[in-house]
Order: C-alpha cells, then sequence, then structure tokens
C-alpha cells in the first residue's frame, strides 16, 4: 500500500544518502523498505521535535493546509475563512494559520466533542457541528458577512450547505474530499455554477505533491509556529502494522482525533 512514512536509512549504497539518516519518502506500509533516491522526499531537518511530526503537521497535512491556504485562498486580513474538517490534521492547521494572517475563522466539524476542540484547542472564531440540525442557519449566523474562503476538505453536504454562502470575489479551495467513499458509481449533486458566477468567486484544486520545491522552506516554516507555540497539533499513535487497514477506514468513520501514525 502506498504510503508516506519515516524511517531510518539501515543500509545505503548511493552517495548522497548515508546508513542513520531519518528520512521522509515514499516507503508504504511495510517495516523495511528497499527504494530507489526518488522515494525519498526529504531528510527530516528538525532533531529538537518528535520526527513522527514529519507525517503530520510538518509533513503533508501541515505543507498542504500552509500552501493552500495561501497560494489558492490568497487570505487578506478580515477575511471570513470556513474550514470543513476542521478538527483533523490539514483542517486545524488552516484554521491557526488563517488566524495568524488575521482571518475570522469558522470550523466545521463532526460531533460536540470536536466542535469544542475546534475553538478550546486550535483558536477557531467559532465552530459548527455538520452533524447537529440546522447547518444552513448555524453558517448564515457565524458568516453574515459571507464566505471570503472556504477551504474545502469534504465535498458532499457540508460543501453543499457553503458554497451558497459565498462572498462576492470568494476563493474556494479544493483540497479533499473526505465525505465521498467512493467515486463509482459518481455521486450527483447541486450545481455550483450560478454560485460561482454570480459571486465572481473562483473554485480551484490543490495537490500538493506538485510542490516538492517548496517543501523545505514549509517545514522550516511550521516548525517555527510548533516551537513558538503558535501551531498546535493533535496526534493519535496506534501501534503495529495490523492497525493500518482499519486506522484508515476510520477516518471516514471520523474517529480519529488529529493525525493518525502507525508506529512499527
Ligand atoms: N489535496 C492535497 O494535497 C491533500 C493533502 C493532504 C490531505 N488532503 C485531504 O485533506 C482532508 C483532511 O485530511 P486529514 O489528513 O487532515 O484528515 P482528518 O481531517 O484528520 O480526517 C478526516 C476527517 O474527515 C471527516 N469526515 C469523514 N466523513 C465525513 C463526511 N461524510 N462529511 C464531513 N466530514 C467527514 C472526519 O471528521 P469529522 O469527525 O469532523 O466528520 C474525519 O476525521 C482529506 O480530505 C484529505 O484527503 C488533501
Amino acid at each position: 500500500m502506498r504510503s508516506l512514512a519515516v524511517g531510518e536509512i539501515t543500509e545505503s549504497r548511493h552517495p548522497d544518502w548515508r546508513e542513520g539518516q531519518i528520512v521522509l519518502g515514499w516507503f508504504g506500509w511495510q517495516e523495511i523498505a528497499t527504494v530507489g533516491p526518488d522515494a525519498i522526499v526529504c531528510e527530516v531537518s528538525q532533531p529538537d521535535l518528535s520526527p513522527s511530526l514529519a507525517l503530520g503537521v510538518l509533513g503533508i497535512n501541515g505543507v498542504t493546509a500552509l500552501l493552500a491556504l495561501t497560494m489558492v485562498g490568497e487570505p487578506k486580513a478580515g477575511d471570513t475563512l470556513v474550514v470543513s474538517t476542521a478538527g483533523g490534521a490539514v483542517g486545524s492547521a488552516v484554521g491557526q494559520i488563517g488566524s495568524m494572517l488575521g482571518c475570522r475563522t469558522v470550523g466545521i466539524a463532526g460531533g460536540p466533542t470536536k466542535v469544542h476542540r475546534c475553538v478550546e484547542y486550535f483558536g477557531f472564531d467559532a465552530a459548527i457541528d455538520y452533524k447537529a440540525e440546522g447547518l444552513d442557519e448555524a453558517l448564515v449566523k457565524a458568516c453574515p458577512d459571507g464566505v471570503d474562503i472556504y477551504f474545502d476538505n469534504t465535498s458532499g453536504a457540508v460543501s453543499d450547505a457553503v458554497l451558497p454562502q459565498l462572498a462576492m470575489h470568494a476563493r474556494v479551495v479544493n483540497c479533499g474530499t473526505a465525505a465521498i467513499d467512493r467515486w463509482d458509481p459518481w455521486p450527483s449533486g447541486p450545481r455550483v455554477e450560478r454560485h460561482l458566477l454570480v459571486k465572481r468567486a473562483r473554485m480551484q484544486g490543490f495537490v500538493v505533491f506538485d510542490h516538492f520545491d517548496r517543501w523545505e522552506e514549509s517545514v522550516a516554516t511550521l516548525a517555527q509556529w510548533v516551537r513558538e507555540g503558535k501551531l498546535r497539533y493533535s496526534e493519535e499513535m496506534l501501534d503495529g502494522l495490523e492497525m493500518c487497514p482499519d486506522a484508515l477506514a476510520g477516518l471516514y468513520r471520523g474517529e480519529n482525533a488529529g493525525k493518525r501514525v502507525i508506529r512499527l
């Protein structure tokens, strides 16, 4: 199974990589990987922080949050930023970075515990439980001037509720589709074009793997925020390779409390 992992090099026949280095790369769901240099993304270069963070807030989740928000969302101070999967690894980082950039942040998450955590731990200005009744009304109340940036990690019913609330010249960051667990048959839903047209809005997809050239610079920024206590994260560590399949399925059940990491 394809997967990013952090590991220690135990043997190397490549001049750029040496035994003992801790690296992030495409090593898959396995205890020992034999790979070429192309599989390595970077050395894990923050020795004062846990190497596991290179899989979460200092890895794919944090880098996605930072680059997708800044490159596609183009936040400005005073913008209202709505984030789906706000209690998760990407969403919680997006909210905190948005706050640092002067946005008013509204998180959407499933259940009262995650909603409470969004406000109390991750510092969202407001949070909405999409599993409770009245999502449309709650959004209008939380975003009286409309939504300038929608950071969409879910698609599905949550997005169907947010898109009619876009403000003029809104930006929709199309980052994930966590609400859709299969694409065959292809799901259908409300048409979005009219909202984009009337609001002169832009919806753009983002894939972090297009931006490896900005990886190290982004990790350095995120790590500094973590050290300064400006960027909080949750990590849920599970033990053993046999945990992998259900750990992945559990993300779709919304069971995870933060970034799920498997320790081998
Ligand atoms: N484009 C990229 O480059 C990129 C990179 C990394 C991640 N992503 C995407 O970013 C999103 C978040 O990733 P993550 O790693 O931080 O995961 P996460 O938010 O920690 O976990 C996924 C969350 O999705 C929510 N969810 C599940 N089913 C849902 C539904 N039907 N409706 C609404 N929410 C639902 C659950 O939260 P609740 O309990 O709140 O429902 C669950 O905890 C994912 O869609 C992922 O694919 C994209």
